[in-house]
């Protein structure tokens, strides 16, 4: 039943006709627990709240099915903008951004002239960002971009999927770029020929790569609410004397907020990712497939109206 509903909510979230009617209402549904707002001015409030609580922050502008150069463009003055926000408000927070919204799919040279741009600006006001890890089909190629700007630009890196069997490969093949990376489970529904379909594999497997990517020295990002992994996380620094300094935990906004404030006054670095803009549908969608208890918050939402 789980993975019946999950599959449908997965679905869900590539419909076209949907994202386009989600974008013209407005947030609807319950999706404001999940999504900061749809102006940066909404989600600055929100990363000052969140920073005021001593949490950090990587903020992302949504953006699903990015076909045209002019759209592509739209969403790098976007993050362009967020950038300058945070540089001048001194806000504590990053940049989280996908690919496909840079124009992977129009051309990588397109993508490589707007990250350019977005990572020129990120530097003069000290702000990292991080790839986003879309589907399988588009993650060699966010790789061996990332490759190419890591040799021009120190602060971008991305993200690793434990249900993907070349995870460990890929981290593996990284290791000489000394990345940033963030470690995850993986959220897309993907084939069993590429990834593991049981849950306790990418399990096993995330513990494999978190081990893998701190022990090869690098700083690692554990996004994850699943309380058995973090504490995995704690043991391991502890008994490897790996510094507060070389990890952070990292969640999503409105998932598990008092656990987030447990974890930074424990005097771990918790970040939390804070989405915003119109195009929040597929993100939201994405949500509810990974938890049954997210779709009964959303229906408990529509009835009380
Ligand atoms: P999972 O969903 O398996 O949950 C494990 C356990 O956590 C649950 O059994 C429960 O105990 C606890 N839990 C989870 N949600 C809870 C809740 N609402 N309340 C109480 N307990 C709860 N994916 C991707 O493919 N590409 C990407 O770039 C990213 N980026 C990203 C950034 C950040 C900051 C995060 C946190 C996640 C991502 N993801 C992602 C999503 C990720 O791949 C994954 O789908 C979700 O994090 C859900 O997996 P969990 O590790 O949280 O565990």
């Amino acid at each position: 039943m789980e993975r019946l509903l999950r599959d449908s909510f997965l679905f869900l979230s590539k419909n076209r006709i949907l994202t386009k009617l989600a974008k013209r209402y407005g947030l609807r549904f319950g999706a404001s627990r999940f999504v900061a707002g749809e102006t940066i001015e909404q989600a600055a409030a929100i990363i000052k709240e969140l920073n005021q609580k001593g949490l950090a922050v990587t903020i992302d502008y949504l953006g699903e099915f990015v076909k045209t150069e002019r759209e592509a463009n739209e969403m790098v003055n976007q993050s362009l903008e967020a950038i300058r926000r945070i540089g001048r408000e001194g806000l504590d927070s990053q940049l989280s951004l996908k690919l496909t919204s840079m124009g992977l799919d129009i051309s990588d040279e397109l993508v490589m002239n707007h990250m350019r741009r977005i990572l020129s600006v990120a530097k003069e006001n000290g702000v990292f960002v991080t790839i986003d890890m879309e589907d399988y089909s588009r993650c060699q190629k966010t790789i061996d971009i990332l490759k190419r700007l890591r040799e021009e630009y120190d602060s971008v890196g991305t993200v690793i999927q434990a249900y993907l069997y070349r995870s460990q490969k890929d981290i593996e093949e990284l290791d000489s770029y000394e990345p940033n990376l963030r470690l995850v489970k993986g959220a897309y529904k993907e084939a069993a020929a590429v990834a593991f379909p049981d849950k306790k594999d990418v399990d096993d497997n995330f513990r494999k790569i978190i081990k893998q990517h701190l022990l090869n020295g690098h700083y690692t990002a554990v996004a994850t609410h699943d309380d058995a992994i973090i504490e995995y996380t704690k043991q391991l620094v502890q008994e490897k004397g790996i510094s507060l300094n070389q990890f952070e935990f990292q969640m999503l906004y409105g998932i598990r907020p008092e656990r987030q404030l447990e974890l930074a006054l424990e005097g771990y670095k918790m970040r939390v990712y804070v989405p915003y803009g119109m195009d929040w549908y597929g993100y939201f969608m994405r949500r509810l497939a990974e938890r049954p208890a997210n779709v009964i918050f959303v229906l408990k939402g529509i009835l009380k109206k």
